[in-house]
């Protein structure tokens, strides 16, 4: 029996036990602790639903939001479609918030939010992916994508993806005010050879 001493039975035990955890912890456990890529600048409401409707969002899928800011994308995706939702940020003041936003929406039971690295995550089950980083960090992420099941949609707000032709592309001016514009890809990317 183990005291207040580690007995070789007792340690061995430990080490058992602790080598049966090791997969349990998966990098979408793993707490971040570094600056996030990129700042947060949330997304227009009009622009979010426009993204959403170009992911062509179907009942029982799965949306991730890779930099979830505010938490308005997967909240939205929870209460118009009726899916599960997850939202990953880097910043624990972002995850406070997104938390936020899923208690005042009512979404809860739909809505995950992680306090993650989206470079770290393992994105196989997720449909639909929404991004709002930056040009290099979509290009930064095409390894992960690559991994994503065949038919998921990517719908990355303003920025595009170099070397990975887009399905469809638009500009869109909610209420006549600044143009944004939303790209469109749908797995396997279909790679483009640099000009
Ligand atoms: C431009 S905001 C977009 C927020 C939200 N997706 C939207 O469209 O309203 C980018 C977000 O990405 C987060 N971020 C930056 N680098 C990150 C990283 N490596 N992993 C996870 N989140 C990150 C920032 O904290 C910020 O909240």
């Amino acid at each position: 029996m183990c005291t207040n001493r580690l007995t070789r039975p007792c340690l061995t035990a430990i080490i058992v036990s602790f080598i049966a955890l090791q997969p349990l912890t998966t990098a979408q456990d793993k707490v971040p602790n570094r600056e996030p890529d990129v700042i947060f600048v949330p997304t227009p409401y009009e622009v979010v639903n426009k993204m959403l409707e170009m992911a062509d969002v179907r009942p029982g899928e799965i949306v991730y939001d890779l930099g979830c800011g505010d938490g308005r994308i997967p909240v939205a995706a929870a209460k118009k479609y009726g899916v599960r939702a997850w939202g990953f940020d880097i910043n624990p003041v972002r995850v406070k918030e997104s938390l936020e936003t899923v208690a005042n929406g009512k979404v809860k039971h739909l809505v995950t939010i992680k306090h993650a690295d989206v470079f770290e995550l393992d994105l196989s089950k997720a449909d639909v992916i929404t991004l709002y980083l930056l040009p290099a960090l979509n290009v930064k992420l095409i390894p992960q994508l690559d991994k994503l099941k065949p038919g998921c949609r990517i719908v990355s707000h303003d920025f595009n993806m170099e070397g990975v032709r887009p399905k469809r592309e638009i500009t869109f001016s909610p209420n006549g005010g600044c143009e944004h514009r939303i790209f469109l890809w749908e797995t396997p990317l279909e790679k483009v050879r640099p000009q």
